[in-house]
C-alpha cells in the first residue's frame, strides 16, 4: 500500500466491500471495462458489494487486439459482471481521419471515447457514481510538474451533466497488490497475467493517419508476435511487448518478384513501474521464426525489425 502497510487481500476486500456499500446506498454504479486488470478488478469487487447495480461498458473503439473485444466480453459475462459491450469503431476512424500527429490522435481518440461513453452513461437510470480502476502509481504520476510527455484519457473529463461521485477502490495500492486482490476474488491468469495495453491501444502502434486497413494489418502480425510469445514460454517473462505499424514502405522479395511493402517493428521491454524500460535479450532463433511467420502470412509487411531502444531515451510506445 502506498503507506508501507502490507496488504491482506482477503481483509481489504472485506473492507471494501463494506465501505462501497454504504457510499452509494441503493444508487447505481457505472464503469468503464478496458480488458485490463485494474478495470476488471474494479469491476468484480463493485459487483461483489452491489451485484447488478454495477454497470459496466466496455467500448469497442476498434484499436483492440485482434478479437480482444469478443474475447474479453465473454470472459467479463462468464465472471457474472452486468456488461455493455458497444461497438464503435467507426466513430474512432472517422475523428482520426487525417491526423498524423501522435498528440492530437491521442486527444481525438480520448475526446471520442468520453463523447461514447458519456452517451451510454446517460442511457442507465439512476446512475450516480463512476467507479475506476485508479490505482496508486496514477495519482502519483499525475502529480509530476515536468510537463506532459504524452496525454493519457480516462472518463474524468466527462461533460457537466455527468457530475458522478467517484468510488476507486484500488487508489492507494500498488499493481502487484492488485493482482493480489484480483487472485482473491477468482481472476484467474488470463486477466491478471496481461501485459499493459495503452487507452488508445493500438492507435499509438499505428504510425500515421489511422485507417481499418493499417490497423487489420497490425492486429495479424500483433497476433503472430504475442501467439509465439506465448507458445515459446516467454510471454510471462517479458513486461510488455508490442507490435508496431511502420508505415515506411522498403524493397522486398516475394516468388520472385520484387514487393514495396512496409515494416513491422517489435518491442519487448522489461520494467518495473514503466518510468524505464530495458529491451529483453531475446533469443535470435526466435526472433527469426517470428520474422518468417509475419512476413510469409501478414500481406502488406515485407520488413519485421526489433527495436533495441531503452527507455528512457525512447517511450515504450512509440507514440
Ligand atoms: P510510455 O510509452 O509513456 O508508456 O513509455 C508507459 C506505459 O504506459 C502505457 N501507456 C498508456 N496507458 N493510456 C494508458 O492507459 C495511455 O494513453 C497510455 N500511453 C502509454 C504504455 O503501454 C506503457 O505501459
Amino acid at each position: 500500500m502506498y503507506n508501507g502497510e502490507k496488504l491482506d487481500p482477503k481483509a481489504f476486500i472485506a473492507v471494501q466491500v463494506k465501505e462501497i456499500q454504504e457510499q452509494v446506498g441503493d444508487d447505481v454504479v457505472i464503469l468503464g471495462l478496458s480488458g485490463g486488470v485494474d478495470s476488471t478488478v474494479t469491476a468484480v469487487l463493485v459487483n461483489r458489494a452491489i451485484g447488478d447495480r454495477l454497470q459496466c461498458i466496455f467500448v469497442d473503439h476498434g484499436l483492440l487486439r485482434k478479437n480482444e473485444f469478443e474475447d474479453v466480453l465473454a470472459y467479463y459475462e462468464k465472471m457474472g459482471l452486468n456488461v455493455k459491450g458497444v461497438r464503435a469503431a467507426d466513430r474512432f476512424f472517422a475523428a482520426c481521419k487525417g491526423i498524423t500527429d501522435p498528440e492530437l490522435k491521442r486527444k481525438a481518440i480520448g475526446k471520442t471515447f468520453i463523447d461514447v461513453f458519456a452517451e451510454e452513461a446517460r442511457k442507465v437510470q439512476n446512475a450516480k457514481w463512476l467507479a475506476q480502476g485508479t490505482i496508486w502509481p496514477d495519482i502519483a504520476e499525475s502529480h509530476s510538474d515536468k510537463g506532459t510527455i504524452k496525454s493519457h484519457h480516462n472518463v474524468g473529463g466527462l461533460p457537466e451533466d455527468l457530475k458522478f461521485g467517484l468510488v476507486e477502490p484500488l487508489k492507494y495500492l500498488y499493481k502487484y497488490e492488485v493482482r493480489e486482490v484480483g487472485a482473491e476474488l477468482g481472476l484467474d491468469s488470463y486477466i491478471l497475467g496481461r501485459h499493459p495495453f495503452p487507452g488508445p491501444g493500438l492507435g499509438v502502434r499505428c504510425l500515421g493517419e489511422l485507417t481499418p486497413e493499417k490497423i487489420a494489418i497490425l492486429q495479424e502480425a500483433d497476433k503472430i508476435w504475442i501467439d509465439n510469445l506465448r507458445e515459446a514460454g516467454l510471454y510471462d517473462k517479458v513486461w510488455q511487448a508490442a507490435a508496431i505499424f511502420v508505415p515506411v514502405k522498403t524493397t522486398g522479395i516475394a516468388d520472385g518478384r520484387r514487393t514495396y511493402d512496409n515494416v513491422i517493428a517489435l518491442r519487448a521491454v522489461n520494467s518495473i513501474d514503466a518510468v524505464t524500460a530495458q529491451i529483453v535479450h531475446l533469443p535470435w532463433d526466435f526472433l527469426d521464426k517470428v520474422q518468417d511467420e509475419i512476413i510469409a502470412k501478414v500481406k502488406g509487411v515485407n520488413r519485421v525489425v526489433y527495436d533495441i531502444s531503452s527507455k528512457p531515451g525512447a517511450t515504450i510506445e512509440w507514440e
